[in-house]
C-alpha cells in the first residue's frame, strides 16, 4: 500500500486527493469526448494503484441547461456516470444569490427562452421573462430581428409596459446579440420598464446585471477558439457606451471569480465521500485542477491556492507563447494530467 494510502488512512486526514476538471477543451470538444478523457476519469474511478476511487468534481463556464440535464449528457459522451453533485456550471453560483431577486421580475439570457426558464426558476426565481417573450409582446422592439425563424421554444403572454425589471442576468452565451443588446439597453436606460421613457443616469432605478462567464473564448470543436460570452459582454459594453458616453455596471461570477470558486469549496465540504478503501471521508480542499484556458482556469486556480496543470487540448496553444497565466504543471492532455498529479502525490 502506498505512502499516499497509508498517509491518509492512517491519519485519517479528511482530505483524499480531490481534482477539479474543466470540461470545454479538457475532457470535451463540442460534443466529442477527447480521447483521454475517459481513460481519465476511469483512473479516478478506482482503475489507479491505490485500488481506490479518488474524488473530483467538473467546474465549468458552460451553461443554459439544468445541472441534472448537462449531466445527463455528460455521462452519455464520457461513457460514465456524472454526478449532478460533482458538477457546478456557469450559472449554478446563481441559488446563492436568488433571494435578492425570488420576488421581482428578472429578464434571462442565453441558451434556449424556455429551457432557461425552466432552470432559473429551478433555483428559485418566480418571475422569469426572456427577450423572446419581449418579442411575442411587440415584434417591433427589434425589427431587425430574424423573425422567419420559428420559434419552437413556448413565450409568456405578459404586457410589459406594466413589468419593471429588477435584474437582467446571463446565464449562458446568447444566440441572438441584437436583439438581446437591444432589450438590455432599453431596460437600463428606462429604469426597468421597457417602453418606458428614457431616464437620466441620476434619475433612473437601477436594473442589476449579471453576467455568469467572462470567457472571451472557449475550445469547442473548430480548430481556433470561439467567442463566448465574455465576447457578449464587450459587445454590449461597446454599445451601451456609444448610446449614453459610459460602460453598465454588473456583477460577474463563473471562473476566475472569487464567488465561483468559494462556491466549489463550500460544495466539496458538503459532501461526504464513501470510499471503498477508506472511512467515509470528508473532502475539505482541492489539491489539483486541469484545465485549458490560462485566461479564467489558470487564473482562478492560483488565486484559490489549487495545484493546476495545464493541457495543451483546448483554447491554450503553446504556439502562441507562454500561457498569460502559469500553471504548476503543462501536459499534452487530460490523462498524462492525472497520472502526474497521481504520482506526484500533490
Ligand atoms: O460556454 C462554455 C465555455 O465558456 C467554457 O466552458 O468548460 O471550458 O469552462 P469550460
Ligand atoms: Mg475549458
Amino acid at each position: 500500500i502506498s505512502s499516499f494510502v497509508r498517509h491518509r488512512t492512517v491519519h485519517k486526514v479528511a482530505s483524499p486527493l480531490a481534482f477539479v476538471f474543466d470540461i470545454d477543451g479538457v475532457l470535451i470538444r463540442g460534443d466529442n469526448p477527447l480521447p483521454a478523457a475517459k481513460h481519465a476519469l476511469s483512473i479516478l474511478d478506482g482503475n489507479n494503484r491505490f485500488g481506490i476511487k479518488i474524488p473530483y468534481l467538473l467546474l465549468t463556464n458552460g451553461g443554459g441547461v439544468s445541472e441534472s440535464a448537462r449531466c445527463h449528457k455528460l455521462s452519455q459522451q464520457l461513457g460514465m456516470k456524472i454526478d449532478p453533485e460533482r458538477f457546478i456550471q456557469a450559472h449554478t453560483v446563481l441559488k446563492s444569490v436568488v433571494h435578492k431577486y425570488a420576488d421581482l421580475p428578472v429578464l434571462v439570457l442565453g441558451g434556449k427562452g424556455n429551457t432557461l426558464r425552466k432552470v432559473a426558476e429551478g433555483y428559485g426565481f418566480k418571475h422569469v421573462y426572456t427577450t423572446l417573450d419581449i418579442l411575442a409582446w411587440n415584434r417591433s422592439v427589434c425589427p431587425l430581428h430574424d423573425h422567419t425563424v420559428e420559434e419552437r421554444e413556448p413565450v409568456k403572454t405578459v404586457d410589459f409596459s406594466k413589468t419593471c425589471f429588477a435584474a437582467i442576468i446571463v446565464f449562458h452565451d446568447p444566440p441572438n446579440w441584437f436583439l438581446d443588446i437591444q432589450v438590455m439597453c432599453d431596460l437600463i436606460q428606462s429604469g426597468g420598464i421597457l417602453d418606458g421613457p428614457y431616464q437620466p443616469k441620476h434619475m433612473r432605478k437601477p436594473v442589476d446585471l449579471v453576467f455568469c462567464n467572462p470567457d472571451l473564448v472557449w475550445k469547442s470543436d473548430f480548430d481556433r477558439p470561439r467567442l463566448g460570452q465574455g465576447a457578449f459582454k464587450e459587445a454590449f459594453q461597446g454599445v451601451f457606451k456609444s448610446l449614453t458616453g459610459a460602460p453598465y455596471p454588473y456583477t460577474q461570477f463563473g471562473k476566475p471569480t472569487e464567488a465561483t470558486y468559494k462556491f466549489a469549496e463550500q460544495m466539496l465540504r458538503g459532501q461526504l465521500v464513501e470510499n471503498s478503501s477508506l472511512d467515509s471521508v470528508l473532502w475539505q480542499q482541492i489539491d489539483v485542477a486541469l484545465l485549458d484556458n490560462p485566461e479564467s482556469d489558470i487564473a482562478g486556480a492560483n488565486a484559490a491556492r489549487w495545484k493546476s496543470i495545464l493541457v495543451r487540448t483546448g483554447v491554450y496553444d503553446p504556439r502562441q507563447g507562454p500561457p498569460s497565466h502559469r500553471p504548476t504543471h503543462e501536459v499534452e492532455d487530460v490523462e498524462q494530467a492525472v497520472q502526474l498529479a497521481l504520482e506526484q502525490e500533490f
